[in-house]
């Protein structure tokens, strides 16, 4: 473990511990998305030939992107725990679990969220998830070895757990795998490039990325509306009622229902369209009314301290610094 990993795990533990035996545990952290994300840096990205399973005990507040077999021990009773799963965003994740000895009527639970749940909010949105929030949630205790395997709808998932006797505990099994139609997606890296597209659909997409970024549009094609003096209309929502548009979207959470436009896009793009947000989560939505085939191209970067600096310099008053 490195030095910057341990320090960095210290601080969520001890965040963690702030709100322990609160019964709402993990509702209201100061656990951040990129806080997260950075714990994954240290992680050792392992090749292992096919019948080779990476395996290593899970901790109580957790994140992981690789696939393997997860065993947790409860050393004494850990009333507040969660690990947060990460795939490539064309991907899903396969959680199934075993050896599970919790003792449910002592208030022991474990539980899957088909999602990311982070300081009270949730990705994909309750808009955007294609299950009702109840179908989201697999209650070990509920369904008992009846559903041993979860599949997420997307590149995140997550445990909940709860265990009051030291030695009980339980072990998952975590695979990745290809999901043809990828919708709404966190990205697991500051950088990177991605193309977005909703074949005849009437359903909307989200691409996260959890830091300041400068995002620019590579490509933008939306159905039939082609124009060649495209333009990019800042913080003005709503795109005239087009059912088919893309918005960029910045807020601090991961909900992206209650994040506020940065842009509006409503027409073709063959250019490249940048913008720099420095929110702590920005999103680039593509809306789809079905008619058409949709499709966005982008790449982004995360900004330096110096561009946040001088953005932050320029618009004192925006609600996260956009420029
Ligand atoms: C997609 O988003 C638009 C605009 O935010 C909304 O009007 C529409 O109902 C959404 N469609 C679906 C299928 O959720």
């Amino acid at each position: 473990m490195s030095v910057k990993f341990r320090v960095q795990l210290y601080c969520l533990l001890l965040m963690l511990s702030a709100f322990k035996g609160e019964s709402r545990y993990l509702q209201e952290n100061e656990v951040t998305a990129e806080g997260l994300l950075s714990l994954l840096n240290s992680e050792v990205k392992r090749e292992l030939s096919e019948d080779l399973i990476y395996r290593r005990p899970l901790r109580c507040l957790d994140m992981l992107s690789v696939e393997g077999q997860f065993t947790f021990a409860a050393e004494r009773p850990q009333l507040n725990c969660a690990a947060y799963f990460i795939a490539e965003p064309n991907e899903v994740i396969n959680i199934e679990y075993s050896a599970v000895d919790i003792d449910c009527h002592r208030g022991d639970f474990l539980k899957v969220f088909d999602g990311w749940f982070l300081k009270g909010e949730k990705f994909p949105s309750n808009e955007d998830h294609p299950a009702p929030l109840s179908e989201r949630y697999v209650d070990y205790c509920d369904t008992g070895v009846l559903r041993r395997t979860i599949r997420s709808s997307q590149n995140v998932a997550m445990i909940f757990f709860r265990i009051h006797a030291p030695e009980s505990g339980f072990t998952i099994t975590v695979k990745k795998l290809v999901n043809p139609f990828p919708c709404n997606i966190i990205s697991q890296t500051r950088e990177g490039s991605f193309t977005m597209v909703i074949p005849h659909q009437h359903t909307n997409c989200s691409f996260s990325i959890v830091y300041p970024v400068e995002i620019e549009i590579e490509e933008l094609s939306l159905g039939r509306r082609d124009s060649n003096d495209a333009s990019v209309e800042r913080s003005i929502p709503g795109c005239g009622g087009a059912g088919d548009f893309v918005e960029l979207l910045g807020g601090n959470g991961v909900d992206t229902s209650k994040m506020l436009p940065v842009a509006d896009i409503c027409y073709s793009l063959n250019g490249p369209a940048q913008m720099k947000v420095g929110c702590d989560n920005t999103v680039m939505r593509l809306v789809s009314s079905g008619k058409f085939i949709n499709r966005v191209a982008f790449q982004y970067r995360p900004l330096d301290h110096h561009e946040l600096q001088k953005i932050k310099g320029n618009n004192v008053e925006d609600f996260c610094l956009i420029e």
